[in-house]
Parts: structure tokens; C-alpha cells; sequence
């Protein structure tokens, strides 16, 4: 961050917000406050930041989201990552993952990348529904993968632990059978199970000065509920394409835009 752009954000200071007690209804259109410098003064002023993000964050590196028009479940159906299905018909996610990941390397992207880079200034932690495992591979070091992530899995029958190495190609229906029988899951979460770190997750979010909620439309809980527990000052952020709702009496700064254009735009006041 360039102080010195910090430090003329904050001799306008009675121009911004200065902390999360304030009424939804004033913050929707902020009363001729400009949004990207208000998001600007909060990014600079924060020193731990929790970032809650989706699948939104992850289709500039080619991998679809879920529910907008041409996500995942216009093609399947939700149900397919319920538990009590998986058990039945194990073959539907296992084609669906195969399709998805198998012989592929997807890479992080520049959104990614900014919230690694993040770090060097700011107390980070990233909050992920996504089980792709790219925040890690862009170097993020503070990642709570609540849905859990494809590089691991077990046989459902006997839980015998495999390592799941996508990109090199040998995935398939065959490798995702047991000696035993039983079948191969990756290490992600069903509907009907209980996420990971929701414990972690729940701290982060109260300990952090700004919530950022990246690309996700936060319709799954209980992750959807996690802007419940920021601390009464904490202002959030929340960029993507479709609207958002979340159940929160805190001050929401809502982008329905590009992910990455209004991180740029926030991001070029600061540096
Ligand atoms: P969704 O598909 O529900 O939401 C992703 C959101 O990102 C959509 O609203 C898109 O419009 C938005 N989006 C996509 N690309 C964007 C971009 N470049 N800029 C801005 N917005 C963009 O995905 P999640 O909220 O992550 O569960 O879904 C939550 C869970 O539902 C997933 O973790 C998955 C699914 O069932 C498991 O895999 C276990």
C-alpha cells in the first residue's frame, strides 16, 4: 500500500464511513459517497481481513460456478452432492469431478493472486467454499477449505486415504474404486454433512476489521450465516456478478460487478 495515497483518503475522512453501525438502507446508495474510495479507506484502515469467497472467484481460471446461468447446476441437479445420494448412485459425482478436474491444471488467478499479496500488509484469512485448492496454490497461507478439496479422498467402505492427483490425467471411474468394493470419495463436503473449520471460520470473521464476500451468492449454510458473526464495527464488502443477500445488520457495501474489475479500481487508490 502507498501511505502516502492512504494518508489523502484519510485526510478526507469526513467523507467516508468510519466503521460498520449504520442502517442498510442509508449504506445502498451512500449518499453520493463514492463506493470505490469508501472500500478504498476501509482496505487501508484494515489490519485483519476475512475473505469469505466462491465459485465466482475461480471462473476466470476456467472452472464453472454453480448457480449462474451456465454454472454447474444448469447441467446436473443440486442433489447430486447430497450424502444419500452419493451413497446410492456414487458414479454421478464421481463422472461430474472426473469431467471437471481430471488431465486438468487450472492455475490461480489474478484474483488469486491479490489476496495472496494481500498478506504481505494485512492479517488474512480466507474463507473458501471452493474445493479447488487454488488460494493455497497461489500462495494464500491462512485458507479454511469449509467444503473441503479434491486433492484428498477415501473409500467410503473400508477409509482407506488416497491421494488424488488430478492434473496428471489418471483419474478415472476405475481409480475411483476400492480393492475392497467400496468407492472412492474426494474429501468434500455433501449436503447432509458437516463443514469444515465452521468453528475457525465463525473467529475469523468476528476477529476481522473488514469481510470482504467474493463470488459467491452465499446460499448455503450454514457458510451463508458467517457475516452474523462479524463484531458490530466491521464493515463488508461484497462483490459479485448477481445479486446478494445476506441476513446482517451490519454495513454492506454491495458491487454486483466483476470480481476482479472493482478489486483494480479499489486497489488503484491504495497503491
Ligand atoms: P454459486 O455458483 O452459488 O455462486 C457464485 C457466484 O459468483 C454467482 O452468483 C456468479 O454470478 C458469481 N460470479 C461468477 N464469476 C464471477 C466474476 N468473475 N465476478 C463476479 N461474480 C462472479 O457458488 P458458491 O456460492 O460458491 O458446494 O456455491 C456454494 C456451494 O454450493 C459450493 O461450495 C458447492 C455448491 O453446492 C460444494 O461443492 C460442496
Amino acid at each position: 500500500m502507498n501511505i502516502e495515497k492512504f494518508k489523502l483518503l484519510e485526510k478526507d475522512k469526513d467523507k467516508y464511513i468510519e466503521n460498520g453501525l449504520i442502517s442498510y438502507s442509508y449504506v445502498k446508495d451512500l449518499k453520493g459517497i463514492d463506493k470505490i474510495k469508501q472500500c478504498a479507506y476501509f482496505l487501508g484502515k484494515a489490519k485483519t481481513i476475512a475473505v469469505i469467497t466462491g465459485a465466482g472467484v475461480s471462473t476466470d481460471s476456467g472452472i464453472p460456478d454453480f448457480r449462474s446461468n451456465t454454472g454447474i447446476y444448469s447441467k446436473v441437479p443440486e442433489e447430486i452432492f447430497d450424502i444419500k445420494h452419493f451413497k446410492k448412485q456414487p458414479h454421478d459425482v464421481q463422472n461430474l469431478l472426473i469431467n471437471l478436474f481430471n488431465d486438468k491444471d487450472y492455475k490461480p488467478n489474478e484474483i488469486h493472486n491479490i489476496l495472496s499479496d494481500l498478506q504481505t500488509e494485512k492479517e488474512v484469512t480466507i474463507i473458501t467454499q471452493n474445493i479447488d485448492y487454488l488460494h493455497e496454490k497461489s500462495g494464500s497461507k491462512t485458507v479454511l477449505s469449509v467444503h473441503g478439496t479434491i486433492r484428498t479422498g477415501y473409500c467410503q467402505q473400508c477409509k482407506s486415504k488416497v491421494n488424488l492427483e488430478w492434473e496428471k490425467g489418471n483419474i478415472d471411474l476405475h481409480a475411483l474404486s476400492c480393492g475392497c468394493g467400496g468407492y472412492i470419495r474426494p474429501d468434500i463436503v455433501f449436503y447432509g454433512e458437516d463443514v469444515k473449520y465452521l468453528e475457525e471460520a465463525k473467529k475469523a470473521v468476528k476477529m476481522a476489521d473488514l469481510v470482504l464476500v467474493l463470488g459467491t451468492s452465499m446460499r448455503v449454510y450454514p457458510i451463508a450465516e458467517l457475516p452474523r458473526y462479524t463484531d458490530a464495527n466491521t464493515p463488508i464488502i461484497i462483490i459479485n456478478k448477481d445479486e446478494v443477500e445476506l441476513s446482517t445488520d451490519r454495513m454492506v457495501v454491495s458491487f454486483e460487478d466483476n470480481i476482479l474489475k472493482v478489486l483494480k479500481e479499489i486497489l488503484n487508490e491504495l497503491n
